[in-house]
């Protein structure tokens, strides 16, 4: 089968490759570009841990051709961390022991960080409810949530 050759950015790096057109943005991400932080826990739009950004937006790379990321701009958890430094969010989910197996995690905080974007102040419900299509089968949410809100002040300069 011929392969469609994709521009795109990914974590603000342009990046091309070639894929076949069944390929979904998962396959690619973990098998062609070896950004592995992306998960494939179901394959199906239900699970949330392959979550990326397009384009600002949070979608489930495993319900996206790869083709369609040409000409996007592409968040993976891989770019959520400034070299040695880790975004806020990982800091207090490891604060906060917020992860067990961690599959689950990279999407949880690619996810967290595009509610954080569009809503710095979040409550716990409105947490809880932007990441009711991330399942974690390890924390019970709790710590998860509770990272989430302690990262959410911090960013916003709050006293916790
Ligand atoms: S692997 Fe994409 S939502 Fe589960
Ligand atoms: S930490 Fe294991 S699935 Fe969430």
């Amino acid at each position: 089968m011929s392969k469609h050759h994709v521009l795109t950015t990914i974590n603000g790096e342009p990046t091309e490759f070639l894929c076949e057109p069944q390929l979904t943005l998962l396959d690619v991400l973990r098998d062609e570009l070896r950004l592995t932080g992306s998960k494939e826990g179901c394959s199906s739009g239900d699970c949330g841990a392959c979550s990326v950004t397009v384009d600002g937006r949070l979608v489930c790379s495993c319900l996206m051709l790869a083709v369609e990321a040409e000409g996007k701009s592409i968040q993976t958890v891989e770019g959520m961390a400034t070299g040695h430094d880790l975004h806020p969010l990982q800091q207090k989910f490891l604060e906060h022991a917020a992860l067990q197996c961690g599959f689950c995690t990279p999407g949880v905080l690619v996810a967290s960080k595009a509610l954080l974007e569009r809503n710095p102040d979040p409550t716990e419900t409105e947490v809880r409810y932007w990441l009711a299509g991330n399942l974690c089968r390890c924390t019970g949410y709790d710590k998860i949530v509770r990272a989430v809100m302690d990262a959410a002040a911090e960013m916003r300069g709050a006293t916790p």
